[in-house]
């Protein structure tokens, strides 16, 4: 019997990479990954074809335009992407009765929370990429039953451009660093996030079928500061790090000054079990320094 295929957007980003590493331990699956010189999703005739081209069963959607700042100037680009492509991608799946998996953001918040958002909570999102995220999240549902929306924060991997590894290399060159220190949210390790797709994808085909709009981060919660603190220390690097303020860190998008997810419908639903932020930074210092 040939094996469910799974197709895969963004193989040379964070998560894509991550499940790239990942794939060999899924035997009993197929995965093809595409990067944007076999798919660009700017083309949205080129997404309809790819998809029944292929005939996945599952299609992970890891690729996005995330350059946050840049959006706010490059706003056609990104709307297509984030937003039209996104739509297009569910609705081929749908054709086939496949399912979409996509991958959506914390900045689909306004920030003003004080407590977990939940995945029902209203979004209004403050700068042009979340709003782009906004809209696909509404595309993909719209588009497709079989959809399954994973709002994730503050990602980074051993692989490709991150908090993480840029703090790792301005500590090499500095004694002291200047990070925002009022904005507040959840780490990401891709590794983990990588992982918690695959269960996901398990627990579908045991059955275990829940679709809709869900949260995964790292357990626990900081700010950009200590989370370069955290990185110094775990790194061995003897850098002094001054929490600032964000307006005295200006950037071209606003972010939420709060966006901390509460992350418990993935766990009730697929039995997901998110370990604590710092315990993944490790595994993923420890993967930069081997
Ligand atoms: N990074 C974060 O902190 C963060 C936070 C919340 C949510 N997310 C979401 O999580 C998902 C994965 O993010 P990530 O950090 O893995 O992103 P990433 O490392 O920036 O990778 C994004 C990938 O998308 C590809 N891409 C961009 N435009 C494309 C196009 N027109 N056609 C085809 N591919 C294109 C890029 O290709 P190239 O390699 O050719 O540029 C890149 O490989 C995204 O949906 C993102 O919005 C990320």
């Amino acid at each position: 019997m040939s094996k469910l295929l799974i197709l895969v957007t963004g193989k040379q980003g964070q998560l894509g990479w991550e499940l790239t590493q990942l794939a060999d331990g899924h035997q009993q699956f197929d995965f093809v990954f595409l990067d944007r010189t076999d798919l660009d999703l700017s083309d949205s005739q080129s997404i309809q074809k790819c998809i029944e081209q292929y005939r996945p069963a599952y299609f992970i959607n890891c690729a996005a335009y995330t350059a946050v700042d840049k959006a706010e100037t490059e706003q056609p680009l990104a709307y297509q992407v984030n937003a039209v492509a996104t739509g297009v991608m569910a609705n081929a799946c749908s054709k086939l009765g496949a399912t979409f998996i996509t991958i959506s953001t914390d900045y689909v918040f306004n920030g003003k929370g004080v407590k977990p958002y939940a995945t029902e909570d209203a979004t209004e999102p403050v700068n042009y990429y979340g709003y782009t995220k906004q809209v696909g999240e509404q595309l993909a549902l719209a588009n497709n039953p079989a959809t399954i929306i994973i709002r994730t924060s503050w990602v980074y991997s051993s692989h490709g451009n991150n908090f993480v590894k840029t703090m790792m290399r301005l500590m090499k060159e500095r004694d002291t660093l200047n990070v925002v220190a009022d904005q507040v949210g959840s780490p990401t390790y891709a590794r983990d996030l990588a992982t918690a797709i695959l269960q996901i994808i398990n627990q579908l085909e045991k059955g275990n079928k829940h679709y809709g709009i869900f949260h995964y981060s790292n357990a626990g919660v900081t700010n950009w500061s200590d989370f370069a603190r955290e990185i110094a220390q775990q790194a061995s690097l003897s850098c002094m790090v001054n929490g600032i303020t964000t307006t005295e860190y200006p950037t071209p998008a606003k972010r939420p000054a709060y966006s901390v997810m509460d992350t418990s419908k993935i766990s009730t639903a697929y039995g997901i079990v998110m370990r604590d932020w710092k315990e993944a930074l490790q595994e993923c210092i420890l993967q930069l320094k081997s």
